[in-house]
Protein backbone atom coordinates (compact mmCIF):
# COMPACT_ATOMS: atom_id res chain seq x y z
CA UNK A 1 0.00 0.00 0.00
CA UNK A 2 1.59 3.26 -1.21
CA UNK A 3 1.43 5.99 2.08
CA UNK A 4 0.63 9.43 1.12
CA UNK A 5 0.70 10.99 4.75
CA UNK A 6 4.08 9.92 5.09
CA UNK A 7 7.39 12.17 3.81
CA UNK A 8 10.72 10.95 3.92
CA UNK A 9 14.11 12.93 3.72
CA UNK A 10 16.82 11.19 3.63
CA UNK A 11 20.79 12.61 3.45
CA UNK A 12 24.23 12.64 4.82
CA UNK A 13 25.54 14.86 8.26
CA UNK A 14 25.38 18.62 7.40
CA UNK A 15 22.91 18.75 4.38
CA UNK A 16 20.53 20.85 6.51
CA UNK A 17 17.81 18.22 6.88
CA UNK A 18 16.58 18.52 10.51
CA UNK A 19 15.62 22.30 9.52
CA UNK A 20 13.87 21.53 6.20
CA UNK A 21 12.16 18.50 7.71
CA UNK A 22 10.99 21.11 10.75
CA UNK A 23 9.56 23.72 8.44
CA UNK A 24 7.97 21.46 6.14
CA UNK A 25 6.31 19.58 9.02
CA UNK A 26 5.25 22.85 10.17
CA UNK A 27 3.64 24.11 7.08
CA UNK A 28 2.39 20.72 6.24
CA UNK A 29 0.71 20.21 10.06
CA UNK A 30 2.75 16.74 10.11
CA UNK A 31 4.97 15.44 12.64
CA UNK A 32 8.50 15.61 12.48
CA UNK A 33 10.25 12.56 13.04
CA UNK A 34 14.09 13.09 14.01
CA UNK A 35 15.10 9.41 13.62
CA UNK A 36 18.56 10.57 14.47
CA UNK A 37 17.69 11.87 17.45
CA UNK A 38 16.63 8.02 18.69
CA UNK A 39 20.20 6.96 17.89
CA UNK A 40 21.68 9.70 19.55
CA UNK A 41 19.31 8.77 22.64
CA UNK A 42 20.77 5.04 22.75
CA UNK A 43 24.40 6.42 22.20
CA UNK A 44 24.04 8.71 25.09
CA UNK A 45 22.78 5.73 27.29
CA UNK A 46 25.62 3.48 26.79
CA UNK A 47 27.93 5.83 27.19
CA UNK A 48 26.04 6.88 30.79
CA UNK A 49 25.93 3.23 31.52
CA UNK A 50 29.31 2.12 30.03
CA UNK A 51 27.71 -0.19 27.49
CA UNK A 52 30.95 -1.21 25.27
CA UNK A 53 31.15 0.68 22.06
CA UNK A 54 32.49 -2.29 20.33
CA UNK A 55 29.54 -4.97 21.22
CA UNK A 56 26.75 -4.68 18.82
CA UNK A 57 24.55 -7.08 20.69
CA UNK A 58 24.97 -5.64 24.31
CA UNK A 59 24.05 -1.99 22.08
CA UNK A 60 20.75 -3.82 20.85
CA UNK A 61 20.15 -5.13 24.49
CA UNK A 62 20.34 -1.80 25.75
CA UNK A 63 18.10 -0.64 22.85
CA UNK A 64 15.87 -2.58 23.58
CA UNK A 65 15.67 -1.54 27.56
CA UNK A 66 15.39 2.15 26.60
CA UNK A 67 11.96 4.14 26.76
CA UNK A 68 12.79 6.54 24.01
CA UNK A 69 10.39 9.08 22.96
CA UNK A 70 9.68 12.15 20.94
CA UNK A 71 7.21 14.46 23.28
CA UNK A 72 5.69 16.72 20.64
CA UNK A 73 4.22 20.63 22.28
CA UNK A 74 4.03 23.61 20.38
CA UNK A 75 6.67 24.07 17.43
CA UNK A 76 8.82 21.06 17.93
CA UNK A 77 9.43 17.82 20.35
CA UNK A 78 11.81 17.11 23.05
CA UNK A 79 13.68 14.13 23.19
CA UNK A 80 12.94 11.64 26.46
CA UNK A 81 15.15 8.61 27.66
CA UNK A 82 13.76 7.11 30.68
CA UNK A 83 11.70 9.62 31.28
CA UNK A 84 13.99 12.21 31.26
CA UNK A 85 14.92 15.34 28.94
CA UNK A 86 17.65 14.58 27.26
CA UNK A 87 17.25 16.82 24.15
CA UNK A 88 20.60 19.04 24.39
CA UNK A 89 22.34 16.25 25.79
CA UNK A 90 22.14 14.31 22.91
CA UNK A 91 23.50 16.94 20.87
CA UNK A 92 27.18 17.08 22.29
CA UNK A 93 29.92 16.68 20.45
CA UNK A 94 31.00 13.45 22.24
CA UNK A 95 27.64 11.85 21.33
CA UNK A 96 27.89 12.80 17.97
CA UNK A 97 31.34 11.09 17.95
CA UNK A 98 29.69 7.96 19.27
CA UNK A 99 26.63 7.34 17.41
CA UNK A 100 28.31 5.48 14.39
CA UNK A 101 28.87 2.43 16.35
CA UNK A 102 25.49 2.23 18.03
CA UNK A 103 23.90 2.93 14.50
CA UNK A 104 25.94 0.01 12.86
CA UNK A 105 23.98 -2.10 15.77
CA UNK A 106 22.00 -4.32 13.39
CA UNK A 107 19.99 -5.22 17.02
CA UNK A 108 19.40 -1.60 17.69
CA UNK A 109 18.57 -0.97 14.16
CA UNK A 110 16.04 -3.15 14.49
CA UNK A 111 14.33 -1.83 17.39
CA UNK A 112 14.50 1.84 16.56
CA UNK A 113 13.10 1.06 12.71
CA UNK A 114 9.86 -0.70 14.25
CA UNK A 115 9.76 2.23 16.97
CA UNK A 116 9.65 4.78 13.55
CA UNK A 117 7.53 2.66 11.74
CA UNK A 118 4.96 2.64 14.42
CA UNK A 119 5.65 6.55 14.93
CA UNK A 120 5.38 7.18 11.01
CA UNK A 121 1.92 5.79 11.44
CA UNK A 122 0.39 7.41 13.95
CA UNK A 123 -0.46 10.75 12.32
CA UNK A 124 1.11 12.06 9.19
CA UNK A 125 4.76 13.00 9.45
CA UNK A 126 7.82 13.57 7.95
CA UNK A 127 10.52 11.44 8.70
CA UNK A 128 14.28 12.74 8.47
CA UNK A 129 16.89 10.13 8.56
CA UNK A 130 19.50 7.80 6.44
CA UNK A 131 17.59 4.88 5.27
CA UNK A 132 13.62 5.65 5.76
CA UNK A 133 13.74 6.07 2.33
CA UNK A 134 14.94 2.23 1.74
CA UNK A 135 13.90 0.11 5.21
CA UNK A 136 11.95 2.42 7.18
CA UNK A 137 8.97 3.79 4.50
CA UNK A 138 10.08 1.92 1.33
CA UNK A 139 6.33 2.51 0.57
CA UNK A 140 5.85 6.20 1.24
CA UNK A 141 5.10 8.02 -2.26
CA UNK A 142 7.20 11.44 -1.37
CA UNK A 143 10.64 10.30 -1.01
CA UNK A 144 13.41 13.08 -0.96
CA UNK A 145 17.62 12.82 -0.99
CA UNK A 146 18.93 16.11 0.06
CA UNK A 147 22.66 16.03 -1.18
CA UNK A 148 25.43 18.61 -0.95
CA UNK A 149 29.12 19.12 -1.47
CA UNK A 150 31.58 18.23 1.38
CA UNK A 151 32.96 21.49 2.08
CA UNK A 152 29.57 23.14 2.27
CA UNK A 153 28.32 20.35 4.21
CA UNK A 154 31.20 20.76 6.39
CA UNK A 155 30.82 24.87 6.42
CA UNK A 156 27.36 24.58 7.72
CA UNK A 157 27.85 22.31 10.37
CA UNK A 158 30.68 24.52 11.54
CA UNK A 159 28.26 27.41 11.47
CA UNK A 160 25.97 25.00 13.84
CA UNK A 161 28.51 24.79 16.21
CA UNK A 162 29.80 28.55 16.35
CA UNK A 163 26.23 29.21 16.95
CA UNK A 164 25.57 26.97 19.58
CA UNK A 165 28.67 28.71 21.02
CA UNK A 166 31.70 26.01 20.22
CA UNK A 167 35.05 27.03 19.11
CA UNK A 168 35.07 25.48 15.84
CA UNK A 169 38.37 24.04 13.71
CA UNK A 170 37.10 23.72 9.72
CA UNK A 171 39.63 21.43 9.41
CA UNK A 172 38.55 18.96 12.13
CA UNK A 173 35.00 19.38 10.96
CA UNK A 174 35.39 18.74 7.45
CA UNK A 175 37.30 15.35 8.36
CA UNK A 176 34.92 14.60 11.12
CA UNK A 177 31.82 14.85 8.45
CA UNK A 178 33.67 12.67 6.00
CA UNK A 179 34.44 10.09 8.60
CA UNK A 180 30.69 9.90 9.29
CA UNK A 181 29.51 9.72 5.51
CA UNK A 182 32.02 6.50 5.36
CA UNK A 183 30.59 5.21 8.76
CA UNK A 184 26.74 5.52 7.01
CA UNK A 185 27.94 4.65 3.50
CA UNK A 186 29.72 1.90 4.73
CA UNK A 187 27.13 0.06 7.02
CA UNK A 188 25.68 -3.61 5.86
CA UNK A 189 22.63 -3.08 7.77
CA UNK A 190 20.82 0.20 6.75
CA UNK A 191 23.42 2.00 4.80
CA UNK A 192 22.90 5.75 3.36
CA UNK A 193 21.61 5.08 -0.17
CA UNK A 194 19.48 6.65 -2.70
CA UNK A 195 15.72 5.10 -3.20
CA UNK A 196 15.32 4.49 -6.68
CA UNK A 197 12.24 6.15 -6.46
CA UNK A 198 13.48 9.54 -4.34
CA UNK A 199 13.96 12.51 -5.60
CA UNK A 200 17.13 13.94 -5.57
CA UNK A 201 17.90 17.73 -4.56
CA UNK A 202 21.48 18.92 -4.52
CA UNK A 203 21.07 21.53 -2.15
CA UNK A 204 24.81 23.20 -2.21
CA UNK A 205 23.66 26.27 -3.95
CA UNK A 206 20.38 26.46 -2.19
CA UNK A 207 18.89 28.18 0.27
CA UNK A 208 16.87 25.89 2.93
CA UNK A 209 13.71 28.16 1.93
CA UNK A 210 14.85 27.47 -2.16
CA UNK A 211 14.66 23.68 -0.73
CA UNK A 212 11.55 23.91 1.46
CA UNK A 213 10.02 25.70 -1.51
CA UNK A 214 11.19 23.13 -4.05
CA UNK A 215 9.62 19.82 -2.13
CA UNK A 216 6.40 21.86 -1.51
CA UNK A 217 6.01 22.08 -5.53
CA UNK A 218 6.59 18.87 -5.91
CA UNK A 219 4.34 17.52 -3.37
CA UNK A 220 1.46 20.12 -4.43
CA UNK A 221 2.10 19.08 -8.33
CA UNK A 222 -0.27 16.87 -10.02
CA UNK A 223 2.71 14.44 -11.47
CA UNK A 224 5.71 12.68 -9.50
CA UNK A 225 8.95 13.07 -11.44
CA UNK A 226 10.19 9.68 -10.80
CA UNK A 227 7.51 7.12 -10.54
CA UNK A 228 5.37 8.73 -13.31
CA UNK A 229 8.40 8.68 -15.54
O1 LIG B 1 21.29 12.83 11.74
P1 LIG B 1 22.11 12.69 13.02
O2 LIG B 1 23.51 13.24 12.91
O3 LIG B 1 21.39 13.24 14.21
O4 LIG B 1 22.26 11.11 13.23
C1 LIG B 1 22.89 10.56 14.36
C2 LIG B 1 23.50 9.20 13.99
O5 LIG B 1 22.50 8.25 13.68
C3 LIG B 1 24.44 9.20 12.78
O6 LIG B 1 25.53 8.35 13.09
C4 LIG B 1 23.63 8.58 11.67
C5 LIG B 1 22.70 7.68 12.41
N1 LIG B 1 21.38 7.52 11.78
C6 LIG B 1 21.12 6.33 11.17
O7 LIG B 1 21.98 5.46 11.09
N2 LIG B 1 19.88 6.12 10.62
C7 LIG B 1 18.94 7.07 10.72
N3 LIG B 1 17.73 6.82 10.19
C8 LIG B 1 19.21 8.29 11.34
C9 LIG B 1 20.47 8.50 11.86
Amino acid sequence: MVLFHVITLDGPVGVGKSSVARTLARKLGYRHIDTGAMYRAVTLAAMERHVDLGDPDALGRLAHECDIELIYHGDGFSVSLDGRDVSQAIRDPEVSKNTSPVADSPSVRKRLVSLQRRLGLQSPSVLEGRDISTVVFPDAFWKFFLNASLEERARRRALQLENAGKTVDFEETMKSVHYRDFRDCSRSDGPLLVAPDAIVIDTTTLSENDVIRLILAFIHSPVHPVQDG
